[in-house]
């Protein structure tokens, strides 16, 4: 029965402190920050201006077009490692992980795979071996693994690939379970376009790794491609990534650019520094989320003018190499933020039921500073004798009148304007009055 509420809150002071990021790499920039910032590239471009920022701001590379199937398959049984062999070694010679690019695509197929006429079960055997070997041959050296790409309809149905046409979903748990035997330690990614917002298709990924995950298959990762448009990124970008990682996977935005109509204005091009911090700030704000790939760092190795004709200028760097706004809107993002002081914290306690003897009470925490909370304990003294007796959300202990509570694995984070909530069942006599005050700390 509730007979009442009661709600008090105590505010305490935030403290931030940004720093000058200008001159860092924006690798060292995102790595601080716990994440990485990596690029697609083109192998045979890396070196003279192009190698030296390709090697110098970015944490990861993913080959973009180098260990597709028909570029290292060209002939059944046939491989041809030298492009993909380049961008490893650059990679490795530069301290960058990379993020392999892609195991299982309807797309760039080779035309011995797509004009061949093959039973379910012949499809199944070239796609597991395919897999193992390239998987195999770059075994330790992969540190992520587009292991299926683009294996949704808009509508979040199975698309009716050559894959999935043949064998229907069960292609993709055989896949995954190919790619672990062939590399244990790489992270195995399921990725997609279209998917950055919450919505059917997105929905339709989120059922898919349920189920994978619920039969055991060693789904790692989700990439979110975010091929986006200027203006557009999705309000529900941060909310998607998070229902995601409550799955208990990683997630990654693996292929962001932010295309416009050519020639790109001043406007646009503030508009697009606005979106790609944007983007970095929602990865930011989701422990989970591993990093963010750019699909090709300069404007002179983009998709987008081949694809969209009139539309471009969609990455961080102009043609000739100079950072555009776009950049700094990304160094800026992830510009280091000083831990925050203890007490950037706000707490509710509102008592939600109460019956004879017996309450229910819950506690809510709103991180008030611009800096994620790492670790939080809250701490308060009730004022008639109240015993709490049962908690949840929270590690809850009391010594004579003091309580303290504390964060547990899975809600220590808090990002800048979040919220976390726990709660407890409590013994009172006579009176149920809430404590005086609650204090919040950080850090874990
Ligand atoms: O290699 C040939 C070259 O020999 C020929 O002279 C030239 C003439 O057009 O074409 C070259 O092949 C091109 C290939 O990129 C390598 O540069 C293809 O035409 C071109 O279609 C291909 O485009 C790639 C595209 O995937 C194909 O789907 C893009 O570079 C690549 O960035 C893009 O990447 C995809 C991701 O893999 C998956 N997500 C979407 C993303 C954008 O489409």
């Amino acid at each position: 029965m509730i007979t009442g509420a009661a709600l008090l809150t105590a505010v305490l002071t935030s403290v931030t402190t940004p720093a000058s990021a200008a001159d860092t790499p924006l690798r060292d920039l995102a790595a601080a920050r716990g994440i990485y910032l990596g690029t697609a590239v083109t192998g045979g471009k890396l070196t003279g201006g192009y190698g030296d920022l390709a090697g110098a701001q970015f944490g990861s590379l993913t080959p973009g077009n180098e260990m597709k199937w028909e570029a290292v398959e060209p002939a059944r049984g046939t491989y041809d490692w030298t492009g993909a062999d380049r961008v490893v070694a650059f990679a490795e010679a530069h301290g960058q992980q990379v993020r392999g690019h892609t195991l299982v695509w309807h797309s760039q197929l080779p035309g011995w795979l797509t004009g061949g006429s093959w039973t379910p079960a012949q499809l199944r055997t070239l796609m597991t071996d395919h897999i193992t070997a390239e998987a195999g041959r770059y075994k330790g050296r992969v540190d992520h693994w587009d292991v299926v790409n683009e294996p949704l309809n808009e509508d979040g149905t199975l698309r009716p690939s050559l894959w999935g046409a043949a064998l229907g979903e069960s292609y993709i748990a055989d896949a995954f379970r190919s790619a672990r035997a062939a590399d244990p330690a790489a992270k195995l990614y399921l990725n997609d376009y279209s998917t950055d917002a919450v919505g059917a298709k997105s929905d339709g990924m989120y059922a898919l790794v349920k189920r994978l995950l619920a039969q055991g298959v060693p789904v790692d990762g989700v990439g979110f491609q975010a091929h986006l448009v200027l203006g557009q990124v999705p309000a529900s970008l941060e909310t998607n990534l998070r229902r995601f990682a409550e799955l208990g996977v990683d997630v990654a935005i693996t292929e962001l650019d932010i295309r416009m109509t050519l020639p790109a204005t001043d406007a646009e091009l503030a508009q697009q520094k606005a979106d790609y911090a944007a983007v970095l700030r929602a990865c930011l704000a989701v422990t989970r989320c591993a990093g963010v790939t750019v699909w090709g760092f300069t404007d002179s190795d983009s998709w987008i003018p081949d694809f969209f004709p009139g539309q471009g200028a969609a990455t961080p760097y102009d043609e000739n190499l100079a950072p555009k706004p776009a950049h700094a809107g990304i160094a800026e993002t992830l510009a280091p933020v000083t831990p925050p002081a203890p007490g950037v914290c706000s707490v509710t306690y509102a008592v939600s039921s109460q019956w004879t003897g017996g309450f229910t009470a819950q506690v809510t925490l709103r991180n008030t500073g611009t800096a994620p909370l790492n670790g939080w304990t809250v701490r308060w003294t009730q004022p008639a004798g109240q015993r709490v007796t049962q908690a949840w959300n929270a590690t809850v202990t009391q010594t004579g009148a003091e309580v303290t509570a504390s964060h547990l694995s899975y809600n220590a984070a808090v990002p800048p304007g979040g919220t976390v909530a726990f709660g407890f069942n409590g013994s009172w006599s006579g009176t149920n009055p809430p404590p005086a005050a609650l204090t919040c700390a950080t850090g874990t």
